[in-house]
């Protein structure tokens, strides 16, 4: 079984936490791809979705399931999306496809977040995966000089413009202990949009594609 395998498995396994006549909240990578893939097959018992990217606002559309926009949703029952690490606690780093402040604000409004991922994304410690932090363009030095006090070494993402037209600085050498502490800090500095640090929102539920099934953490 590949590691894309396991994916598709904890994104089907997510199904099951759809409601009826719902707006579902859809994320963004590989995984919540799977997902949205899935969602397509029940697609008749949804009202349609709400996407924390333009990619996957994309690829709902090409399955016909329809796209609201977040303001115009009353309710959120559920939000399924993906993990770059997921520790114990179900505190999160996201943000490898650049997708974090979007990703964050419908995880905000959803009742229940359930992450989806392979077993490889499951850490002891948060941190060896690179913190992405959305920056707005003009505060980078500013912010990264900051970053560098809270003990990381930030690195610009090169060419990348996050879909509310910012810029990416990716966190490195971070060994994170206490995450809702560090996201409290690292919101504070002036010119950070957000960080991918989702630990004062984590998931609800884990579910975690494994080489012997879908493992299910709370
Ligand atoms: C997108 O910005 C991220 O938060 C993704 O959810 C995360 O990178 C997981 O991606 P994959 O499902 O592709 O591993």
């Amino acid at each position: 079984m590949t590691l894309d395998d396991m994916k598709r498995a904890a994104a089907r396994a997510a199904i099951a936490f759809v409601p009826d006549n719902c707006v579902v909240g859809v994320g963004t990578g590989s995984t919540a791809n799977h997902f949205i893939d899935a969602l397509a097959e029940i697609k008749g018992r949804i009202e349609g979705a709400v996407a924390s990217s333009e990619g996957s606002a994309a690829r709902l559309k090409s399955h016909g399931i329809p796209v609201f926009d977040l303001n115009a949703v009353d309710r959120v029952p559920v939000y399924i999306d993906g993990a770059d690490e997921i520790n114990h606690y179900l505190h999160m780093i996201k943000g490898g496809g650049a997708a974090l402040t979007r990703e964050k604000i419908v995880a905000a409004v959803a009742e229940q977040f359930i992450c989806v991922a392979d077993h490889t994304k499951r850490v002891d410690i948060l941190g060896t995966f690179p913190l992405p932090v959305e920056v707005i363009p003009m505060a980078r030095s500013h912010v990264a000089r900051e970053l560098v006090k809270l003990g990381g070494r930030p690195v610009y993402r090169e060419g990348v413009v996050t879909d509310n037209g910012n810029v990416i600085l990716d966190v490195h050498g971070l060994r994170i202990a206490e995450p809702a502490t560090l996201e409290g800090e690292i919101n504070q500095i002036v010119g950070v949009v957000t960080s991918g640090l989702f630990a004062r929102r984590r998931a609800d539920v884990l579910l975690l594609g494994t080489e012997s099934g879908v493992e299910t953490f709370r």
